[in-house]
């Protein structure tokens, strides 16, 4: 870039332009709308109208089916483009090999069918790939027999039937979350062969393995499933950001829509690079744990949560994102919208 001239002190005085709140508001070069935000909803498989609070999310909930629906309307007219679904499968549904994940009648095929049936297009319904939610272990792929490793070619292959279970359930955007090699090149294949051409593949590209996810887990029951074990083997290092170019730009070329960053605030550099090198659009996700972290400093008064979220989230799109998934989203569209 030119270096462009730069004036001086007195004719160039910066405070000039943030005098007033009109001014600021024609200065402003990155604004938040709810556009730009994507709701993430924990299913439950109870029947009826049940919601059920979240220890260590405020402000966040499972909702059964039915409870989900007018969620769903609330979304909407707030300006909320896209849910993400979470469906929390019974433990004993949770098996080695992840059968549910294929099981047409699953919780979330029927979440999706609900909610495409009484809404259709006036909101996109995105889903994870991954078996995190339907193994016994809590890992996101197949283990071998020894239970040592997490197989990559076995888990691309299961990757594919749960993804075109949710593709005939009639779920807009498959958001593979698992970090196995190659599976967003299997998906698109599956995909192109039985017709879902217009099936959006949202992949988590650079998904680190991070500590910020324990609130999640809790929330759908893997953390304990999974003890203590680490995902590191198929999750991202913190420290590297060439490497996490490298999956964006080869989930690119394997046909992915949208490449996601995950987790957001701490990656931001991250968010700039793939967004600079990648012609797709970025997204990131807030998760659980740096949601969490926000509300509760807020709660201990030590930060205004609502000021800081909105913060948060106005920086992840000055570093390049066009879109959001946050806990926050009903919270923040109500704000933004007065
Ligand atoms: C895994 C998955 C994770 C999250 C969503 N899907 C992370 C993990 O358990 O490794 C985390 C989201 C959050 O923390 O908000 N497929």
């Amino acid at each position: 870039m030119n270096t462009p001239t730069i004036g001086r002190y007195p004719a160039t005085r910066l405070r000039r332009l943030r005098s007033t709140s009109w001014s600021r508001n024609l200065a402003r070069e990155t604004t938040l709308t709810p556009h730009d935000l994507i709701l993430p909803l924990f299913v439950l498989p109870d029947s009826g109208v049940v919601t059920e609070e979240i220890e260590s999310l405020p402000n966040v909930y499972r909702y059964s089916i039915e409870a989900l629906l007018p969620v769903c309307q609330q979304a909407i007219d707030l300006g909320i483009p896209m849910v993400a679904l979470f469906p929390c499968t019974p433990t004993a549904l949770k098996t080695p090999d992840a059968v549910e994940a294929f099981n047409p009648e699953s919780l979330a095929c029927q979440a999706i069918r609900a909610i495409k049936a009484q809404f259709g297009d006036k909101i996109g319904v995105m889903i994870d790939v991954a078996l995190d939610l339907y193994t016994s272990h809590g890992h996101d792929g197949l283990l071998s027999a020894d239970g040592q490793r997490v197989l990559n070619d076995e888990t691309v292959e299961a990757l594919v039937k749960q993804a075109l279970n949710y593709a005939r359930a009639g779920v807009d955007a498959v958001g593979p979350s698992d970090m196995m090699d190659g599976r967003i090149g299997a998906i698109r294949a599956a995909f192109e062969a039985e017709g879902f051409v217009d099936t959006q593949i949202v992949a988590y590209s650079a998904k680190f393995a991070s500590g910020l996810y324990g609130p999640y887990r809790s929330a759908v029951g893997s953390a304990s499933q999974l003890g203590g074990a680490s995902k590191a083997s198929y999750q991202e290092d913190a420290g590297n950001v060439k490497e996490a170019l490298h999956e964006a730009l080869l989930d690119v070329a394997e046909g992915a829509d949208v490449v996601m960053v995950k987790p957001a605030s701490y990656y931001m550099d991250v968010i700039a690079k793939v967004e600079e090198a990648c012609l797709v659009p970025v997204w990131a996700y807030q998760v659980s744990g740096e949601y969490a972290m926000i509300m509760a400093a807020g709660e201990r008064g030590w930060v205004d949560s609502e000021r800081v979220l909105l913060e948060a989230l106005l920086c992840l799109k000055r570093a390049g994102c066009s879109g959001i998934l946050t806990y926050g989203a009903l919270q923040v569209a109500k704000i933004l919208g007065g």
